[in-house]
């Protein structure tokens, strides 16, 4: 089958279209053929080689297609069904093994290929806003990158939960976006931290969803009301310097930086957040915006697009 590999970390051109094996299920696996698998900013960071990735690698963390095999012990899924999933690697290919129960089934009626693009992005965006900090009304949430894949779906999510929303972007047709989204402000980045007090009339945000990393720190900092909660998600920017444990202290605040596996770490935790996701979605509630698709041989492009600020919402590879 094909596959995108990379043998190298490095620029977008170490994505290489080639032939390897297509994977056979072992027991509690299922092999899923891919209607589309998910482009996300964290296949950009394993392919610059932020976390040391084991090479060769084929990149991707969540797909959509139909299951084709199953092995011993499978009871969650059976083969024609339509499936999604994410927590499981190597997406970037036309068939896949996953942990059968990573796989949840694709509502009827509902095009597959937005199962791809909702379940990486939209399960963060679940785990943020309702268990992390779980928002409510009279909260300000201040989010940054609010027109990215994750930020259009936490906007919605913090609004259903009847938060205030502040969110910070790089262009004002992005602001657009995000107000579109349901941002109650949207806000270029130079400065945020003084236009966030003043929107406030002085008090901060409860909640800082920091996913840029580096260059907002100070700033998310500098946002947050005493004893708020800076939710520190992701790096875009670059990696948070070595921090000391002081810089929390003026405030009390509290500093957390979460990931997505301990938050579908078990079947009824992952059921119950793909569930409301996927629901949501399915009932109009929850408006997965997919920018564009890519064939599967041209990742290389499609992650041109994401690091180059370029895309607002989500970004397929079609095998
Ligand atoms: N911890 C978790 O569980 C988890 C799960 C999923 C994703 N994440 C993290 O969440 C973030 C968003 O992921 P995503 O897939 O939804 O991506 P995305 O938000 O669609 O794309 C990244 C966005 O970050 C912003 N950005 C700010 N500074 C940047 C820079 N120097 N270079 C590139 N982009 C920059 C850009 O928006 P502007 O142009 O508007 O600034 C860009 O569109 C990533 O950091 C990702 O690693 C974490």
């Amino acid at each position: 089958m094909k596959a995108i590999q990379l043998s190298e970390v490095g620029g977008p051109e170490v994505l290489q279209y080639v032939d390897v094996p297509e994977p056979e299920p072992g027991a509690g696996q299922a092999i899923v053929e891919l209607n589309a698998a998910g482009v996300n900013y964290m296949d950009v960071q394993a392919r610059i080689g932020a976390n040391n990735p084991t090479l060769p690698l084929i990149p991707g963390g969540e797909g959509s297609g139909i299951v084709v095999k199953i092995g011993e012990g499978v009871s969650e899924v059976a083969v024609g069904d339509r499936v999604a999933y994410t927590g499981a690697g190597m997406s970037y290919a036309e068939k896949v093994c996953v942990p059968s129960w990573r796989l949840v089934k694709v509502p009827d009626g509902m095009d597959i290929e937005v199962g791809a693009a909702a379940m990486l992005q939209g399960m963060t965006a679940h785990y943020l806003a309702h268990t992390t900090y779980p928002l409510k009304a009279g909260d300000t949430a201040l989010i940054h990158a609010g027109a990215g894949g994750v930020g259009l779906l936490l906007i919605q999510m913090a609004k259903m939960a009847g938060a205030q929303v502040i969110t910070t972007v790089s262009t004002n047709e992005k602001a657009a976006m995000a107000k579109d989204a349901g941002a109650d402000h949207a806000i270029l980045y130079a400065d945020f931290a003084a236009e966030v007090m003043k929107l406030t009339s002085d008090k901060g945000v409860e909640v800082v969803y920091d996913a840029v990393g580096k260059d907002t720190f100070e700033g998310s900092l500098a946002s947050l009301v005493p004893r708020g909660y800076f939710v520190s998600y992701g790096a875009a920017s670059g990696p948070v310097p070595p921090i000391a444990l002081s810089v929390l202290n003026p405030k009390s605040l509290y500093l957390t930086r979460p990931g997505l596996g301990p938050y579908t770490a078990t079947r009824a935790e992952l059921e119950e957040r793909a569930g409301d996701v996927l629901g949501w979605v399915a009932s109009g509630k929850l408006n997965v915006k997919v920018h564009g698709r890519y064939a599967l041989k041209d990742a290389a492009d499609a992650h041109r697009e994401l690091q180059g600020r370029l895309t607002s919402g989500k970004l397929l590879l079609i095998p």
